[in-house]
């Protein structure tokens, strides 16, 4: 295996589609409509089946679709939203911008997901929210977090930005919350070539506010009825999206064959910690994350073998000096402190052949069989 295997290669996974996106190009400079069009009307209306809701809105980037979700349920100032302690720092900085608080609570070591029986004891008065993140490509277990949010009447928000075409209880992630925010960030499950994202809902009213929200406050142009922001997905990436919703699928399936290949070849090795799916709950490997103690020591062992990793996320954000203020220490969520120490994402995704993913594996079982 002389080429190195990179942990991704967007090159690789758009290849195929050139022709497709440069057919949207060509109509759209024919057509010369670049913002909120045909292309994110239909985007729109197909992501919605996709995930089946009612409505989708296109923003410009998850982040915005996070924090505009919050804004249209009044969600600001001394309110507090239960977010995990091990997220992407994404999901917490949308709760700070709306001037929340995040409370974190930890995940389960097995799932690296939201711990159900950890939320109801993190809930006060003043939450209004519990942010439940879909991480690595796996669903949260979203029924039973949607029952805790019933019986304390407050809000579910689905953080969806890595786990497109997920499930949980037979029920696409992205539809549980009352209100969902997704990525389209390239290195995605459906990626766009650029920065996009998008919520979902089935709330028609929560529909028309983000739609309001995204373009500066205004339903009618040039009248605004509140202080909006300029976070529209435009035309092109629309028309990227639309070609890569049609692949989503079979893509998603590719990577559960790459995954089911990691766990055949790995299951055995002692001291390395595969990931492993709630009850009720599917995966669209995202990212395949291993654990182990010798973390650092793999990863440069497969650099020097020509194999690109990754860390998700080193720093959990507890720990970030961006959330200083919070006074969180080490050793506060040490969940999440473990998970940060000890995981390592291998190689996954369109870009690989079968024969690359075992050329991987093999790799890491000489590493545990000589080191
Ligand atoms: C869990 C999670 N939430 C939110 C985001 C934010 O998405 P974006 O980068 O499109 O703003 C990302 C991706 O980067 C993410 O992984």
């Amino acid at each position: 295996m002389g080429d190195k295997i990179e942990f991704l290669s967007l090159q690789k996974i758009n290849a195929g589609y050139t022709r497709e996106y440069l057919g949207v190009l060509s109509k759209i400079l024919e057509d010369g409509w670049y913002i909120l069009g045909k292309n994110v009307n239909e985007f729109e209306k197909e992501y919605a089946s996709f995930s089946r809701t009612g409505f989708c809105v296109g923003v410009a980037n998850g982040l915005d679709a996070l924090i505009l979700s919050l804004r249209s349920l009044e969600i600001g100032q001394g309110d507090e939203v239960i977010v995990p302690s091990n997220t992407y720092i994404a999901s917490w900085l949308a709760i700070s911008q709306v001037g929340a608080i995040p409370v974190p609570v930890e995940p389960r070591i097995d799932t690296y997901n939201l711990n159900p029986d950890l939320i109801e004891a993190a809930i006060t008065p003043a939450t209004k929210a519990v942010m439940a993140v879909n991480l690595y490509g796996q669903a949260a277990e979203l029924g039973k977090i949607k029952k805790i949010c019933n019986k304390h009447k407050i809000y579910l928000v689905e953080d969806n930005a890595q786990s497109q075409g997920a499930t949980c209880e037979g029920l696409f992630t992205g539809s549980f919350g009352i209100i969902n925010a997704t990525s389209f960030y390239p290195g995605k499950n459906l990626g766009a070539l650029g920065d996009a994202g998008a919520i979902t809902t089935n709330d028609e009213d929560i529909a028309e506010k983000i739609k309001i929200f995204r373009n500066y406050g205004s339903r009618v142009k040039y009248f605004n009825e509140v202080r909006g922001y300029n976070s529209r997905l435009d035309e092109l990436q629309a028309g990227f999206l639309r070609i890569k919703l049609q692949h989503l699928k079979e893509e998603n399936i590719y990577r559960q064959r790459c995954s089911d290949k990691y766990h055949e070849l790995l299951q055995s090795i002692e001291g390395l910690i595969l990931p492993v799916l709630a009850e009720a709950c599917t995966s669209v490997q995202h990212i395949f994350l291993v654990r182990t103690d010798r973390r650092n020591e793999l990863q440069k062992y497969l650099a020097s073998h020509n194999i690109g990793t990754m860390i998700h996320y080193p720093v959990p954000p507890h720990l970030q000096t961006a959330y200083k203020e919070l006074g969180y220490k080490k050793g506060d969520f040490p969940v999440a402190e473990i998970i940060a120490e000890t995981c390592l994402s291998l190689p996954m995704g369109t870009h690989l052949s079968m024969e690359e993913i075992e050329f991987v594996a093999r790799e890491i079982a000489c590493f545990f069989k000589i080191q």
